[in-house]
């Protein structure tokens, strides 16, 4: 794959993200892949975020001087390939973007009953997303055949709009492979998969039966999506030919698809402490009540 760079003048973690798992997919094909003329700063740039792993630069600058560690603003592009790694990184990402915020207090003691501190608050909507989207690409994404799908994540701070970014790409099956069937599901389209998915309380697992000890509610997307809106963002959600975001649903332009699920995430940092993620959760749903009977 030969890729001319000449054009590219801006990459946010989800580009990033999206770019690395297909230079993956390439070299997993046994491929190889060379970027020409990118231009030295975004060379720098994606050099430092780990886009190029396995790729060959011909013509651009290489990466200069030390690494700087960035860990406040940042994080590489990370491919995760076990359900174990999720808390780990979900921390790490979560550390980054909001453990630097100067509101924080490090020498805070936590709450006597809870055990929180204020921190930890402004962390858990962000973490709380994190997990979502990355248990869904270890596990529904690994559906319909795709056993050895995995997931690339990367996130930045831009200072200047005070928007973190993310991007959570994985390689798997896709929403329609897994709501194929649903009652939820009105065409087999891929677009309609997508808006399916963000309806509270459907879930492949919960109402196909895949499962019988289904641990699923069918809540990650739709709460991760309100987090992001109550923090004054966006999800964008790409999958198969189809891509949306609160304000319009498309087509991915020039006949692109998309093998697997791409979500970007987007949002003020400074509205955090105004998420209080737990009240936007789809309230649990009755139980039919359990007749006992003594006899
Ligand atoms: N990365 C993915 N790849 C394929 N399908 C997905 C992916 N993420 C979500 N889905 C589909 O969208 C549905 C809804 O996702 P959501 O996270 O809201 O619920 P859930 O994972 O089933 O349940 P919960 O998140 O409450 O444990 C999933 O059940 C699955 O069918
Ligand atoms: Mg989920």
């Amino acid at each position: 794959m030969e890729v001319d760079a000449s054009r590219l003048v801006f990459a946010d973690p989800f580009g990033m993200a999206l770019l690395a798992a297909t230079f993956h997919k390439v070299r997993e094909q046994n491929g190889f892949v060379r970027v020409h003329h990118l231009n030295a700063k975004l060379s720098g740039y994606l050099q430092r975020m780990d886009v190029f792993e396995g790729v060959e630069l011909v013509g651009c600058a290489p990466m200069q001087g030390q690494r700087h560690d960035r860990a406040d603003a940042l994080m590489e592009v990370t491919r995760l390939e076990q359900q174990s790694d999720i808390g780990n990184a979900a921390y790490r990402l979560t550390t980054a973007l909001v453990g630097q915020m100067p509101v924080m207090n490090r020498d805070e003691q936590p709450d006597e009953m809870s055990g929180y501190t204020e921190s930890d608050r402004l962390a858990e909507p962000i973490q709380y997303a994190l997990n979502e989207l990355l248990e869904n690409a270890l596990t529904h994404a690994r559906r319909a055949g795709y056993i050895n799908a995995c997931v690339w994540l990367s996130s930045q701070y831009y200072p200047s709009n005070g928007l973190i970014r993310v991007g959570v790409v994985d390689n798997g099956c896709g929403f329609l492979a897994t709501l194929r069937g649903h009652t939820a599901l009105h065409q087999e389209t891929h677009l309609a998969a997508i808006l399916a998915a963000l309806q509270p309380r459907v879930s492949c697992n919960r109402d196909l039966g895949l499962r019988s000890d289904s641990v699923n509610q069918g809540v990650g997307l739709t709460t991760t999506r309100r987090i992001a809106e109550r923090a004054g963002g966006r999800l964008y959600i790409a999958s198969g030919d189809a891509i949306h975001s609160d304000s319009a649903s498309s087509h991915l332009a020039n006949g692109a698809y998309w093998q697997g699920v791409a979500i970007a995430l987007e949002c003020k940092r400074q509205k955090l402490p105004e998420v209080r993620f737990r009240d936007l959760l789809p309230p649990v749903e009755p139980q039919l009540a359990v007749r006992l009977r003594f006899q």
